[in-house]
């Protein structure tokens, strides 16, 4: 009898287990947003450094670059997938060195992150550069012609990503296509916070933007009707590592560090 009851509790308490282990493991993933909040500024309302260079107006978000410092800001929640646009104005002026970015990112900072970036390249207001991070490795870059000056008008900039592929437009026109194929370390997937800011590539040295003047600051970099619109159906830790991503630097060029600093200055990407 003892031995009967003995066998008939140990599948409640195998379940008892299982479910601990459930809700613990739900509990430690960081849940994903499906969609985004309706304008710039809810969207992009976490600032990660120099609060006093982000001001937030109606629907549009200013970022300030000075001599001391530029900013960064990003969304609340993570997105799992999704079309992430903006309407973006660059800032005006001598702008060599300054990098105006808008892109998506599992974690910035993270050394495994994923991304897919939109970076302005201010050493040339007429050009920008996409590139795609998988587990902490870049150097995807491609370089594309606007066809204006990005200082001179707010023009539509996004990025369509699925899980089969990276889809990149400017106002409406597709410009790069990034596809899956198959290969986990070559592909994002881990779910994105949308990002904004502007950093300095250059400092101390040159860097392959050239080296900031300041010789206009401060400079305004903003963005308007920030949207994000995800189907959001995956959860997962965002910035885990995957086995083995194991692969040696090649050729283009190496991306400046994630933050420097530097006593009275602050420098990020
Ligand atoms: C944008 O959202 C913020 C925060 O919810 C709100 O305070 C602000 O009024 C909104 N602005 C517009 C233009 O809808
Ligand atoms: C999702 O977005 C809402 C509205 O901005 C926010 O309150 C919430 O914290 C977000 N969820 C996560 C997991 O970030
Ligand atoms: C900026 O880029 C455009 C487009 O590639 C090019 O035609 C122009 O010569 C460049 N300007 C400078 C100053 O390099
Ligand atoms: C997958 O991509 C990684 C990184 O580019 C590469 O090192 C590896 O050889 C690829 N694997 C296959 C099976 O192609
Ligand atoms: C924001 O979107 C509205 C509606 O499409 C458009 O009229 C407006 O020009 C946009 N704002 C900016 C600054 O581009």
């Amino acid at each position: 009898m003892a031995a009967a009851r003995g066998s008939l509790l140990m599948p409640a308490g195998g379940l008892l287990v299982v479910l601990c282990v459930v809700v613990f493991f739900v509990q430690s993933v960081q849940a994903v947003n499906a969609t985004a909040p309706a304008n710039s500024t809810s969207l992009l309302s976490v600032i990660d450094y120099s609060p006093d260079h982000v001001s937030y107006s109606g629907n549009i978000v200013t970022l300030k670059m000075d001599s001391q410092s530029g900013s960064r800001v990003h969304s609340v929640g993570r997105y799992a997938y999704g079309v992430f646009s903006a309407d973006i104005k660059c800032p005006a002026g001598d702008t060599v060195g300054l990098i105006p970015t808008f892109y998506t990112s599992s974690l910035e900072g993270s050394e495994y992150k994923d991304e897919l970036d939109w970076e302005f390249l201010g050493k040339n207001s007429s050009i920008i550069q996409t590139n795609v991070w998988v587990d902490g490795v870049g150097k995807r870059e491609a370089v594309h012609d606007l066809g204006f000056d990005c200082s001179q008008a707010f023009h539509k900039y996004t990025i369509d990503w699925n899980p089969l592929r990276a889809k990149w437009f400017i106002d409406g026109q597709l410009v790069r296509t990034y596809v899956n194929t198959g290969n986990a370390s070559e592909y994002p997937t881990k779910p994105a916070y949308a990002y904004a800011s502007i950093w300095d590539s250059g400092y101390p040295g040159e860097g392959w933007n050239g080296r900031a003047t300041y010789a206009n600051a401060p400079y305004f970099y903003q963005l308007a009707n920030v949207t994000v619109s995800s189907p959001g159906s995956s959860t997962g830790p965002s910035s885990a590592p995957r086995p083995a991503p194991a692969r040696s630097p090649v050729g283009s060029p190496v991306r400046s560090p994630v933050k420097i600093t530097l006593p009275g200055r602050k420098l990020f990407r």
